[in-house]
C-alpha cells in the first residue's frame, strides 16, 4: 500500500512521457504519388523547413511509416511527424509540412 503510493504519481508521470514522445499522425498522401517519393519529399522538407529554422530551432527527427495505425491502406496512408527542437523542448511541424506537400489528415 505504501510503496503503491509512492510508485504511483511516478508511474502516471512515466505514461505521460511516453505518449507525449509519440508525435505520429496518420495522413493520406497526395493522389498519384507513391510512398517513396512522398517520404523522400516529406524528410527532405521537413529538414529544411524555414519556420522552424528562423524561430532559432535544430532539425530533430523525420518519419514516414506506411500504412495506417493497423497497417492497412500501406500504399495511401502513412504515419508521419516532423519535428524540431531548441535543446529541450521538442516542437512538432508534422501538420504544416503534411498540408504544404499536400497530405490530408485522417480522422477515425
Ligand atoms: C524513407 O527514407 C529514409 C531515408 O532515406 C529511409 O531510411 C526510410 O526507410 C524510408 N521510409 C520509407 C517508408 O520509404
Ligand atoms: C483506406 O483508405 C480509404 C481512403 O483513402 C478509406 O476509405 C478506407 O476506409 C481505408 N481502408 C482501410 C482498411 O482503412
Ligand atoms: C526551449 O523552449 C522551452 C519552451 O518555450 C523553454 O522553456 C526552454 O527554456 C527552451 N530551452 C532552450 C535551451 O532555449
Amino acid at each position: 500500500m505504501r510503496s503503491n503510493a509512492i510508485l504511483l504519481p511516478f508511474l502516471i508521470s512515466a505514461l505521460g512521457v511516453v505518449r507525449a514522445e509519440d508525435y505520429r499522425l496518420l495522413y493520406e498522401i497526395p493522389h498519384g504519388e507513391s510512398m517513396a517519393t512522398f517520404n523522400t519529399t516529406f524528410e527532405f522538407v521537413c529538414a529544411i523547413w524555414p519556420p522552424a529554422k528562423f524561430s532559432g530551432l535544430k532539425f530533430q527527427g523525420a518519419l514516414v511509416e506506411p500504412g495506417d495505425y493497423s497497417g492497412k491502406n500501406a500504399t495511401t496512408e502513412a504515419k508521419i511527424f516532423c519535428t524540431w527542437t531548441n535543446g529541450t523542448t521538442v516542437t512538432p511541424y508534422t501538420t504544416e509540412v503534411a498540408a504544404f506537400l499536400g497530405a490530408k489528415p485522417v480522422s477515425d
